[in-house]
């Protein structure tokens, strides 16, 4: 048969990584595909940095997307425009795109595969999440006979990485973003990880496909890891908690949940010991259970296993009608029904507490009075001591599950009091069981 040609949109960390990987097991990728897969040209900016590959390159991306002579796509430059453009224009010639591109599918995916759908093409986009862990596979395939019940990520290595270092090392937050900046890890603009945005556009995808909506990136509640303390992460482990940076969405009576934020996890769970830059995402499936999926998630050749692993699917569907292809979002277009995406003051969960309080008669009182109010009932409660020749200690409590909106009365009322100095830290927490 005739080998399937690939033009690649970029030759940076995963594009080199791709083309590496094609090349190095074209054997096996031929033995799976059942044809080989050619890599024919690459569009890339600067040349003259590319001296050493073997490939012809262009610097105009539009004539690599507009060639005859190439059947795939693989867009790997990143950032929303001229990426978006290029796949309208490949589709618009009848290719098919594989892409990495996560923050391009959460915001315009819906663009994209409406086109996509008209003119019978494949975009796939297993890289775009959790780099070369197959998730999207999983979601979509291995999990189709389930009602997906909520599903919880670590999806941002940056951000595991800095709170791993912090728990284990006692390092500051800005100390270990230098090091995960320069390991790779982190994206071009730093504050995609430590402000939860990366995630969110990652969570957006994952909700998607796993409950049957639209990509709805703006409804994503977004909280990053800012505001976490070395003092939080180790009071957490006191009461048996790891603090993680968490991309949720759920399937509650009202809608939809979806939520990215440090979120307390018991540590026992398997989850809670993901560490470093490693990726993990929980999906609780009603007829499944709760199945884990774990790997790196970025990096050149963990993110072209699954650029490549899209490849082979694409290849092997070349000749199936479209109609019989596995449909972009998991579920068939005229069936993606708009859900209700919930508010974050609707989201009820358990929380975390650490606030400074004047260490008098009738302080504790007053809080717990606050909380009771709210209907808020308390889990565990920790008073610190004061430093020496202070009067202001810690007091750290979890609470049961609660609306969020009753939560955020009481904490301002805490706040408003007298005896309360500064704000009061909350951070969510989940107790992620098989229920
Ligand atoms: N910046 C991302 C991360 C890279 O830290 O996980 C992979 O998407």
């Amino acid at each position: 048969m005739k080998p399937v040609k690939v033009g690649l949109l970029g030759l940076g960390t995963v594009g080199g990584g791709t083309h590496q990987v094609l090349m190095r097991n074209a054997e096996e990728i031929n033995r799976r595909a059942g044809r080989r897969i050619e890599v024919v040209s690459a569009a890339v900016r600067h040349p003259e940095r590319h001296v050493d590959v073997v490939l012809p390159l262009a610097t105009d991306p539009f004539d690599l997307v507009r060639d005859p002579e190439i059947d795939i796509v693989v867009e790997l430059i990143g950032g929303i425009e001229p990426a978006r453009q290029l796949i309208l224009e490949a589709i618009a010639q009848g290719k098919h795109v594989v892409t990495a591109n996560k923050a391009l599918v959460a915001l315009h995916g819906n663009e994209i595969f409406a086109a996509a759908h008209q003119q019978g093409v494949m975009v796939a986009f297993e890289a775009a999440v959790a780099g070369g862990i197959p998730i999207i596979k999983a979601l979509r395939e291995g999990l189709a006979g389930n009602q997906i019940e909520w599903l919880a990520g670590i999806i941002n290595g940056t951000s595991n990485f800095i709170l791993t270092e912090m728990r284990d090392k006692g390092r500051d937050f800005a100390d270990v973003l230098a090091e995960a900046q320069a390991l790779g890890y982190a994206e071009t603009d730093p504050t995609f990880d430590i402000e939860g945005i990366d995630a969110a556009h990652k969570l957006t995808i994952l909700a998607s496909i796993a409950f049957g909506i639209p990509l709805a990136f703006d409804k994503v509640y977004t909280e990053g890891i800012a505001h976490v303390s070395r003092e939080d992460v180790q009071y957490a482990e006191e009461f048996g908690y790891r603090i993680k940076h968490l991309g949720i969405a759920r399937r509650v009576a009202e809608g939809i949940e979806l939520r990215v934020h440090p979120t307390l996890i018991p540590e026992r769970r398997l989850i809670a010991n993901v560490n470093g830059v490693m990726n993990a995402i929980l999906v609780k499936g009603d007829a499944v259970g709760s199945t884990l999926y774990y790997g790196a998630g970025a990096g050149a050749e963990p993110t072209a296993s699954a650029v490549v692993a899209d490849l082979v699917d694409v290849v092997r569907t070349l000749t199936a009608d479209p109609g019989n292809r596995v449909p972009h979002l998991a579920f068939q277009a005229d069936h993606i029904t708009d859900l209700p995406l919930l508010p974050i003051d609707q989201v009820v969960t358990a929380y975390y507490l650490h606030m400074q309080a004047e260490d008098r008669p009738g302080v504790m009182a007053e809080i717990t009075g606050v909380l009771a109010d709210q209907g808020i009932s308390i889990e565990a409660l920790i008073q610190k001591e004061s430093a020496p020749g202070s009067t202001i200690v810690p007091v750290i409590m979890l609470t049961h599950r609660v609306r969020e909106e009753r939560l955020v009365r009481a904490v301002e009322q805490i706040e408003a009091m007298v005896a309360i100095t500064g704000t009061v830290t909350r951070i969510r927490l989940e107790r992620l069981n098989a229920d």
